[in-house]
């Protein structure tokens, strides 16, 4: 098909939730995607955080091509080989004790919120209800984590929300301490807040807010859906902070583009959750814990987290020197290779069509910032070519 027929194809008949560009993209490889008419682009945007080994890498197109000759899909009701082994990598290379596995990232906030709730309703204190998330968060579009995320315009058209989400600033540790009251059940981070422009939170508030989850019986729940699978140049984000959650999230980079969520947990809160307290049909199925399996494998062999974590360095050094003194720029922040570039302008749009013309993926978030979120294993070369185009623009 030409691209005019997939998009009027797509126009006529598909809801329209997104404002898509004016490109459709028929193969990937590696940090490139080819379009219909096999013009190539560097991929600084990786499917919002998802392709962390790039476009159809060898290995993960080989485990899910042999996988899916095999079996797809029994259901939960039986054992199934990879989500045992995918569970088993995650434990070990994290705090988590046990692993739920769903379909992406709501759904594994979802699962969360259930578990907190359930901790303390088994804990004989049903009145435990309150979950506390920070504005500007995201958590994602269901109707439980529209009311975490603490941003109104997700919100308004769906109330009355889900009860009992309540919303405070980022880094006010005192606002915190004034809204905890009997009620609360958890307390919900993105230690990065990706969506909301790339926002990394202060190491001492997340410090105390650790702390005051354990003076209180209080969950935390670490929302690492796109943090997590070594984004930000640690495997999980919250290795930075020094601190360990009770529970979080992961989706994203997990399937490397095979839908997966996983809510993960340490022992003392898993096992509130019995036969019966929560479930998915797809959930961990054996084609989604295969990719899983290989993007482990490849992040291992391969020294995904620490390019993640060298070329992060790289790169906001590079978007430092090509923007310096440049009234254009006011920030350039962010952390591995979640990195972000706030205008003075609302021009971000302009730029993001400019470097796309010029054969270059990257996001933009409310007209102001420029997102980049290349896949982890994007090289220096890779950057420089960037930043060589990013430059003549600016
Ligand atoms: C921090 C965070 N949480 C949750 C979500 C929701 O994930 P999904 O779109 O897979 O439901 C996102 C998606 O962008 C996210 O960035």
């Amino acid at each position: 098909m030409t691209f005019e027929e997939i998009k009027a194809l797509d126009e006529q008949h598909v809801i329209h939730t997104y404002n898509r560009k004016d490109l459709a993209f028929k193969k990937g490889k590696g940090m490139l995607l080819y379009d219909q008419d096999g013009k190539a682009y560097y991929d600084f945007l990786s499917g919002i955080a998802v392709n962390a080994l790039g476009h159809c890498h060898p290995d993960l197109v080989a485990a899910i091509q042999e996988q899916a000759a095999n079996l797809i899909h029994t259901s939960n009701y039986y054992y199934i080989e990879p989500q045992a082994k995918l569970a088993q990598k995650i434990c070990a290379h994290t705090c988590a004790d046990r692993v739920f596995f769903g379909n992406s990232g709501a759904e594994a906030n979802e699962g969360a919120i259930k578990l907190a709730k359930i901790y303390h309703y088994k804990n004989g204190h049903p009145e435990r209800i309150e979950i506390i998330t920070l504005r500007n968060s995201f958590h994602g579009r269901t109707l439980a984590t529209i009311a975490s995320t603490g941003q109104k315009k997700y919100q308004q058209a769906y109330e009355p929300l889900t009860p009992a989400f309540t919303h405070v600033e980022i880094n006010d540790i005192e606002e915190l301490k004034r809204t905890i009251n009997h009620e609360t059940a958890a307390i919900m981070l993105e230690l990065v807040q990706g969506e909301s422009g790339v926002h990394p939170i202060d190491k001492t508030y997340v410090q105390q807010v650790r702390k005051l989850c354990d003076e209180n019986d209080i969950i935390l729940i670490i929302d690492e859906v796109q943090t997590g699978m070594g984004r930000t140049g640690k495997l999980m984000a919250y290795e930075h902070f020094d601190i360990e959650p009770d529970i979080f999230t992961m989706a994203k980079a997990l399937g490397g583009g095979v839908p997966i969520g996983a809510l993960c947990a340490k022992e003392k809160f898993a096992k509130y959750f019995v036969p019966g307290d929560h479930g998915s049909t797809f959930g961990g199925n054996f084609l989604a814990t295969t990719a899983g399996n290989v993007i482990f494998d490849v992040f291992d062999r391969d020294h995904i987290v620490q390019n993640a974590h060298d070329m992060g360095v790289y790169f906001r050094a590079k978007l430092e020197e090509i923007t310096k003194g440049n009234p254009l720029i006011k920030e350039i922040r962010g952390i591995g290779l979640m990195v972000g570039a706030e205008l003075n302008e609302p021009i971000a749009d302009d730029i993001c069509k400019k470097l796309q013309d010029n054969g270059f993926l990257i996001g933009t978030v409310a007209g102001k910032i420029l997102r980049f979120l290349p896949p982890l294993i994007v090289t220096k070369e890779d950057i420089d070519k960037l930043c060589a185009c990013l430059s003549s623009l600016l």
